[in-house]
């Protein structure tokens, strides 16, 4: 690692990492980056709906869902209490991991309280999609809403529980069969469904799973604790980010879980002094997929997400993908763009497309309202702005520097509630770009004049230090500013 960002990171110990927007601005390659600093990963919430993109030392792409991505680099991965699980897919991302890595894993620690995954929960999950109807949520399918839900409701079954036999674990189960029952009939009478698994089989599942995950379930808590009192260094990798967080993200159209920065403490059960410092990570570019206001969007989110999936091709031909973005390129360079070209430009150009379910990501413009108000809440030290390529060779692009709401302009941090969202009037401004490729880029000297013009601009916008800048999606394309 660069020795100026070891020396900054020195004086950090325990130092948290979170997205700022609505996922995806690449914490997995952040943290890769200065994993190497800390001798632990932590996961703090969410689940197998998170994917975060690590490149092992050989250049082999690992993306992590539920191990945290500290797997890549040996170090012991611990998944807090506050993660929801599904041991299933643990197993198998195991598995692939062991594939990629071809080496012995680390240590890795599953937290014997976390929420615990059952067919149930996929199903309650469609059900509830469903009844929204044109407002669904847009999840990715892997039961977290129910997960949350259920445990807030005091009927969750928990990863410890496969470790009982199984007479306790059907008795343990039986009253959430019997709450959910009403909604099985209906799926089962509507024919949405024609199975819904039994107790017995939920119990049977369970205890299969039980000596293959045996080895892997402890009180994370304690563990975490001890790690702390011992001096290890610790790196709390967040998952999703403030904009899908349960209570601070644009509710209903969230996760499930604590995606901010105050996530990290509760999801772990350390007491909030042990935490020294937040890097916030934040896209350039901001994205979504799913559900949900937004309110810099270039486009229409169902055509954005479709466009990725329809137009394969375009991401997957180098030479189709390069005709294309000189076509759009050009149309934004004269003026002529509209937003479906903005949008389709930088997707193609970023291969933006989920992680976790190959959706397209809905691309938006920088948005420094929004960014005030995820300062607030998550109260960073620092930024790691990510995708500052994707802006090379651009001549000038709108920037949101406002939110109006009833013909005002809200103060600085200040949010309407998610239902007014959508009526806010983004106030904008046309930043100038660059003509260079600064693909690749890893020193703040080699920036272009531009890049570097618009950097300390954003930088005064937000108040607050930018430590990163993300050049491309290798380890080595960041460029580190110093404190
Ligand atoms: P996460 O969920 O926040 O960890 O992010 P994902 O891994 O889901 O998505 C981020 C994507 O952006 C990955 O494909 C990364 O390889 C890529 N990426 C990260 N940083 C940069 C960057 O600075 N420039 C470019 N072009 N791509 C980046
Ligand atoms: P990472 O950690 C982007 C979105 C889904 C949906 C909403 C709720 O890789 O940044 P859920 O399945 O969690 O109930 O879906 O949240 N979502 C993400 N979007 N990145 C993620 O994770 C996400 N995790 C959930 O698309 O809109
Ligand atoms: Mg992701």
């Amino acid at each position: 690692m660069n020795k100026e960002l070891e020396e900054i990171l020195e004086q950090y110990r325990n130092l948290v990492v979170v997205g700022g927007n609505w996922g995806d601005e690449g914490k997995g390659k952040v943290i890769d980056l200065v994993m190497s600093r800390y001798d632990q990963t932590v996961r703090f919430s969410g689940g197998a709906n998170a994917g975060h993109t690590v490149y092992t030392p050989s250049g082999k792409k690992l993306v992590s869902h539920l191990i945290p991505c500290g797997l890549a680099q040996g170090k012991e991965c611990i998944m807090g209490r506050g993660e929801l699980v599904d041991l299933s897919l643990f197993l198998k991302e195991l598995d692939d991991s062991k594939k990629v890595l071809g080496t012995e894993l680390p240590n890795i620690w599953l937290d014997e309280m976390s929420p615990l995954w059952t067919p149930w929960h996929s199903l309650l999950e469609a059900w509830l999609e469903k009844a929204k109807g044109a407002d669904k949520v847009g999840t990715t399918g892997k039961g977290i809403g129910p997960l949350e839900g259920l445990y807030k409701l005091r009927m969750s079954p928990l990863v410890g529980h496969v470790l009982l036999p199984k007479e306790k674990i059907i008795v343990m189960l039986e009253p959430l069969r019997l709450a959910l029952l009403p909604i099985f009939n209906e799926m089962v009478s509507s024919g949405a469904v024609a199975h819904i698994p039994t107790v017995e089989e939920v119990a049977d599942a369970m205890v299969d799973l039980s000596p293959n995950v045996k080895q892997y379930i402890t009180d994370t808590s304690f563990l975490l604790s001890k790690a702390v009192e011992d001096k290890k260094r610790i790196l709390f990798e967040g998952a999703q980010a403030l904009g899908l967080d349960s209570y601070w993200g644009t509710y209903p159209f969230v996760s499930s879980g604590n995606s901010a920065a105050f996530g990290a403490a509760a999801g772990t059960g350390l007491p909030m002094g042990v935490f020294d410092a937040t890097l916030m990570v934040v896209k350039t570019l901001p994205t979504r997929v799913g559900g949900g206001p937004f309110p810099s969007e270039m486009w229409e989110r169902m055509e954005a997400m479709s466009f990725a999936k329809e137009h394969g091709q375009l991401f997957a031909d180098k030479n189709l993908a390069a005709a294309f973005l000189s076509e759009k390129l050009e149309k934004i360079n004269s003026g002529q763009a509209s937003g479906a070209d903005m949008s389709q430009y930088f997707q193609v150009l970023g291969d933006e497309r989920g992680a976790t379910t190959g959706r397209g990501r809905s691309v938006g413009y920088l948005d420094i309202p929004w960014l005030q108000y995820a300062i607030r809440i998550n109260g960073p030290k620092w930024l790691a702005l990510t995708r500052f390529d994707m802006l090379s060779k651009v001549r000038s692009l709108p920037v949101v520097v406002g939110y109006k709401l009833d013909g005002n302009l809200l103060g600085k941090g200040q949010l309407p509630p998610p239902w007014k969202l959508g009526d806010v009037e983004v106030v904008t401004e046309e930043w100038e770009c660059w003509e260079e490729d600064i693909f690749g880029t890893s020193s703040e000297e080699s920036l272009p004049h531009g890049a570097r013009k618009f950097l300390l601009k954003l930088e005064k916008s937000l108040g607050v230090p930018i430590l990163l800048v993300g050049t491309g999606p290798a380890r080595e394309a960041m460029v580190i500013r110093g404190s």
